[in-house]
């Protein structure tokens, strides 16, 4: 059955996986003289991502996480990051590619960017599954994109909203309940 808290589809599964095969096929070949490749997963929303993307890479490649927490309110980071997780693996000179599920404000991305470079790595690209180009506070283009979406509150895929509807296969917008017990309308 349906849950009555998910409302548009935005991107259906079909479509993910076309497009991240074609990730796959372009980090392949872009990688080819660069192998090995870190792959660098943030907890918790790029976890399916992350292992859909890793089965299209025909390049030899290692994955590592990284678990932050965004200072700020449910819906909104604030750019103050704390590490909660760190890398196992030194990638100093290492060939790293950040797999993101989503960069919103970009001000995650922007702070793991910086602390990653420091580490001194051989090269650093990221690749986002969804982005939401009305939100960005950043200058910063992620090197590959799956989908430019709207902005609306999504779900799906690996995306959460209090911990919930990461195992939906597709990537759809939350409805907000209405008080009074309505049905809602899309966020
Ligand atoms: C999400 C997402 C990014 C960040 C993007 O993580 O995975 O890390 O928010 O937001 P920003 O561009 O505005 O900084 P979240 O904090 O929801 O944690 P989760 O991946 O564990 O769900």
């Amino acid at each position: 059955m349906r849950d009555p808290a998910i409302g548009e589809i935005l991107v259906q599964g079909d479509e993910l996986n076309r497009r991240v095969s074609q990730l796959g096929t372009q980090i392949t070949a872009d990688y080819a003289d660069r192998s090995p490749v870190v792959l660098v997963g943030v907890l918790k929303g790029a976890l399916f991502f992350l292992a859909d993307l890793m089965r299209r890479l025909d390049v030899p490649c290692e994955v590592d996480f990284m678990a932050v927490a965004s200072y700020g309110s449910a819906t909104q980071s604030s750019g103050v990051v704390r590490i909660l997780k760190d890398l196992d693996a030194v990638i100093e000179d290492r060939h790293v590619l950040v797999v993101e599920d989503i960069v919103d404000s970009g001000l995650t991305l922007q702070y793991l960017l910086r602390n990653l470079r420091a580490r001194g790595p051989a090269s650093l690209e990221v690749c986002a599954l969804l982005t939401k180009p009305a939100r960005s506070k950043v200058e910063l283009e992620p090197r590959y994109v799956g989908f430019e979406i709207p902005n609306r509150f999504v779900v799906g895929y690996g995306l959460d909203h209090e911990e919930r509807h990461r195992n939906l296969p597709f990537v759809a917008t939350l409805r907000q309940p209405e008080p009074g017990g309505g049905s809602g309308a899309d966020w």
